[in-house]
């Protein structure tokens, strides 16, 4: 599934339509260079849920835990790990189960923690835009049940 949206609302509107959707044992990979918007994406998805708290950027931390009435919410950042190694060492594994949600940015630094099943979000800036916020967003599952929640998403979208 693939997008181009013109600005970090409508960037918002597709993670809100995600949060619909998402169930509890989730994950979402987000992929795309700094400033690309993942973290804006994420934002996007914890206000749909309700989450009132800011969500800011878990670089230093390497992972934030928000509550929604269904599941915790975990949104890792592990940019650092990039330059500092280590991630297999961490346990973040932890964090992949089957209670809760969970959003990663930069997750190729930790590829050998990740379930396979997952959804993947790109986003990349547009070559030939000139507002310097036009995103191209293109969204792919691996494994079973994110297969289905794209499908899912997929009908969401092309209906509104
Ligand atoms: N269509 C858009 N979608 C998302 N963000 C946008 C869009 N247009 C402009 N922006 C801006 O681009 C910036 C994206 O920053 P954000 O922190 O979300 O990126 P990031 O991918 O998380 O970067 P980092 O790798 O540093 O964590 C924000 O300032 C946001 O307002
Ligand atoms: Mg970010």
């Amino acid at each position: 599934m693939r997008m181009i949206v013109n600005n970090l609302e409508e960037t918002q509107k597709i993670a809100a339509d995600l949060a619909n959707l998402v169930q509890a044992g989730d994950t979402i990979l987000l992929d795309g260079e700094l400033g690309a918007g993942k973290t804006t994406f994420t934002q996007g998805f914890a206000r749909a849920l309700g989450i009132k708290r800011p969500l800011r950027s878990p670089t230093f931390t390497l992972v934030r835990e928000y509550q929604t009435t269904n599941f915790p919410l975990y949104h890792l950042d592990v940019y650092r790990l990039g330059e500092e190694g280590g991630g297999d060492e961490l346990g973040l594994e932890d964090y992949f189960n089957a209670d809760s949600v969970s959003f990663v940015e930069w997750s190729q630094y930790i590829e050998a923690q990740l379930p396979f099943d997952a959804l993947k979000v790109s986003l990349e800036r547009v070559a030939d835009d000139t507002t310097g916020l036009q995103r191209m967003i293109t969204i792919s599952a691996r494994g079973e049940r994110s297969t289905a929640l794209l499908k899912q998403l997929q009908v969401t979208t092309n209906g509104n």
